[in-house]
């Protein structure tokens, strides 16, 4: 019996159909991503019976370890990450199949080992020349391994590339990249990963959307005064600054992730759930995204504070961090999506590092009611609705509703109708990566963004980047644990509203 018929918890992830035998090569395998990650959701995959039954995974990196010494580093991962109980004979069947090649992705000494090793996976496993080669390394090194890749492509079998973030450093360096690709590959055997697609609540969003009739017809300038949109982070940059010193939140957050949340929440309803018709309707929002004016930016850089009670550096004083570096840890926007359904509603949106806590939320605020007949005073305590998507932690839906207070007389107070993932369904949530991992095994394209998706948000970047070069601001400019500068509060009160309350 499969672990998903002895686990009635696990009843309805066996619908999907399971994918075909393959082996998934991580290059960047020595990296965090792998062990904190991609390890852990293949464990997760392995204990629900998910992954293809011939299956094998190879682990490429420079650093130079022993197929033995990586399967004991991936326990230890797996061990420490994993969102399931360790056990034993799931780790023993998933380990089997599991190699390490030492490899330079600047020269091709190890890609002759890994097509040794890959062949005789290959006999062992019975996985049929299929591939899924996982791209954990800086776009630097994408552009020759996606070469060697071509040139020992095997006569049998199918593959898939599926590239991490960031794609590009801009638009002409995505482009470039997505060019020296496509002279091996089709752009239907590219995956590229923004993470938040993944998430369980940002596909909620589309059920919400598109699986009720209410929402649909109110969903517009008509109804809604605006939306907000926070991805705020209590962490710093943890070990990254050789990373975080050129990408910065622009890059890091608002270019990917951010620009996912407002193209799920704008979006026209798709005619079908197929990878082109969902990228169809983003990339139509993406582009109508209108390149906001100085003022209606605020860039930010932590300073030394408090976060969760406990001291922290500012960002310049964190290690690999130039003392004087005027890299953005901050950033609020006010965007305008310019088509019919949303002209003149702003999308108020921040994301930050060294914020007062972790949050990511989608916050859509309707208009007022138009005339409350009510006493003076009556409605006092009551504030427009809000449709409340909790993205991470405490995944839920939240509706704000003005309800009589019980007793004599009429006052009316906001109040909450809460839908909580945890209380309503007992199957714990799947990390993002689980559900990536399974559906590029799958060719399954729809949560994987497109090469006009990747352009138009690096477009929207450029633009952004060419206007703050013409100024310097005084950075840092808000202490860590707080919501961000100052400069971000105005941006929203100028127009008589506020950032949720937290
Ligand atoms: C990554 C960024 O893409 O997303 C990180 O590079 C950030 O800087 C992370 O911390 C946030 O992801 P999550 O899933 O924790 O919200």
């Amino acid at each position: 019996m499969s672990a998903a018929e002895q686990n009635p918890l696990l009843e309805g992830l066996r619908l999907r159909r399971r994918p075909d035998p393959c082996i998934l090569v991580i290059f960047g395998a020595s990296g965090d991503l792998t062990s904190k990650k991609l390890m852990p959701a293949l464990y997760a995959l392995a204990v629900r019976d998910l992954l293809p039954e011939k299956f094998g995974v190879v682990g490429a990196a420079r650093t130079q370890e022993t197929n033995d010494d990586f399967r004991a580093r991936m326990k230890e991962a797996v061990q420490q990450h994993a969102r399931d109980p360790f056990d034993e004979e799931t780790w023993s069947k998933l380990a089997t199949g599991m190699r390490y090649v030492t490899l330079d992705f600047a020269d091709d000494k190890g890609e002759d080992e890994l097509k040794d090793v890959l062949t005789s996976l290959d006999e062992e496993q019975g996985t049929s020349g299929n591939r899924v080669y996982y791209f954990a390394v800086p776009p630097s090194a994408i552009g020759t391994l996606v070469d060697e890749i071509a040139q020992r492509r095997n006569a049998e079998g199918w593959i898939r590339l599926v590239i991490e973030k960031p794609f590009g450093h801009d638009l002409a360096s995505a482009k470039a990249l997505t060019a020296e690709i496509k002279q091996h590959f089709a752009e239907d055997e590219v995956f590229r990963i923004d993470h938040y697609l993944g998430k369980e609540t940002v596909q909620n969003m589309l059920a919400l959307r598109f699986a009720n009739g209410i929402f649909e017809p109110i969903w517009n300038r008509q109804f809604i005064d605006h939306v907000q949109i926070t991805v705020a982070e209590s962490i710093g940059i943890e070990n990254r600054a050789g990373y975080y010193e050129q990408a910065g939140a622009i890059r890091d957050i608002f270019q990917n992730h951010l620009l996912q949340l407002v193209a799920i929440t704008a979006m026209e309803p798709p005619i079908d759930f197929s990878a082109d018709s969902v990228r169809n309707e983003k990339v139509k929002v993406l582009k109508a995204i209108h390149t906001p004016g100085p003022k209606h930016l605020v860039r930010g850089q932590y300073g030394p504070g408090f976060v969760e009670g406990e001291q922290v550096r500012g960002y310049r004083e964190e290690e690999g961090v130039a003392p004087g570096s005027m890299t953005e840890t901050f950033v609020a926007a006010k965007l305008y999506v310019d088509n019919w359904r949303w002209a003149d509603t702003p999308f108020y949106v921040r994301m930050g590092k060294r914020l007062a806590r972790r949050e990511t939320t989608i916050a859509i605020q309707f208009k007022r009611a138009p005339h409350p007949p009510f006493e003076d005073g009556a409605a006092e305590g009551l504030r427009p609705n809000v449709l409340l998507i909790h993205v991470q932690p405490n995944e839920g839906v939240s509706l704000a509703i003005g309800a009589k207070v019980p007793g004599q007389g009429m006052t009316i107070r906001t109040v909450h109708m809460d839908f909580l993932y945890g209380g309503t369904f007992r199957e714990g949530l799947p990390d993002a990566y689980e559900r990536l991992i399974l559906d590029a095994m799958l060719g399954d394209q729809t949560l994987f963004t497109r090469s006009d998706e990747i352009e138009e948000q690096w477009a929207l970047v450029d633009a952004i980047i060419g206007l703050w070069q013409r100024d310097r601001p005084s950075f840092p400019n808000y202490a860590a644990g707080t919501w961000g500068p100052a400069a971000s509060d105005e941006l929203v009160h100028r127009d008589g509203r506020s950032w949720r309350r937290h």
